[in-house]
């Protein structure tokens, strides 16, 4: 089980994940329309961490890093259906976290949480208090009816995942 972050960068392996990850978010994201999904997995200000199994993609996360707010909005979060409740979105989210302290430089998420999925982002240390500054994120992320705006604080010390396994 491999845990990997990537953007559109051209490279043919990336690209056939992040299509595979386009994929997964379509079928368990019904309510997202397939061209925004395209579009946000596909643009370059968007990155996403990945779970890869044998090659194959099967889950992830797509967000935005905005570096000079140091915080990131996640945009999907999904795991394929036949592989859910077996720890990888738990295993994902730890990975997401290192990432975006140790290379994006970030001390916030920022989401909006489908109704379904609070108890998930709940234990993933998100709550519905925000407490990053309004002028930090303010513009930067649109209103979304369809879910509840959520917040992690990422600590700068814990190690979230052992790299060396
Ligand atoms: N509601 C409440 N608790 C949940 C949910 C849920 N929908 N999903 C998982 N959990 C719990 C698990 O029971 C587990 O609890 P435990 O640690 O006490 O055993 C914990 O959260 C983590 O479980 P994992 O096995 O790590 O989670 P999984 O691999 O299934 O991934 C995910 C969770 C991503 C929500 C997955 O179930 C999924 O893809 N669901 C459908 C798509 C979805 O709803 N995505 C989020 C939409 S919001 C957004 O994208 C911004």
């Amino acid at each position: 089980l491999k845990f990997l972050c990537y953007s559109n960068d051209g490279v043919d392996e990336h690209m056939i994940w992040l299509v595979g990850l386009k994929n997964i978010f379509a079928r368990q994201l019904p309510n997202m329309p397939k061209e925004y999904i395209v579009r946000l997995v596909m643009d370059r200000t968007h990155k996403s961490m990945m779970v890869i199994r044998n090659n194959i993609v099967v889950g992830g996360i797509t967000y935005r890093p905005y570096a000079s707010q140091r915080f990131g909005e996640i945009a999907f979060c999904a795991i394929t259906a036949d592989e859910q409740v077996k720890g990888y979105g738990t295993r994902l989210m730890n990975h997401l976290k290192q990432h975006a302290r140790d290379a994006d430089g970030l001390t916030h998420f920022l989401t909006y949480a489908d109704n379904n999925a609070v108890g998930y982002f709940v234990k993933q240390g998100f709550t519905k208090e925000i407490t990053l500054d309004k002028e930090r994120w303010q513009g930067y992320i649109k209103d979304y009816d369809g879910g509840i705006l959520m917040e992690c604080k990422i600590d700068q010390k814990l190690p979230y995942v052992d790299l060396a396994t």
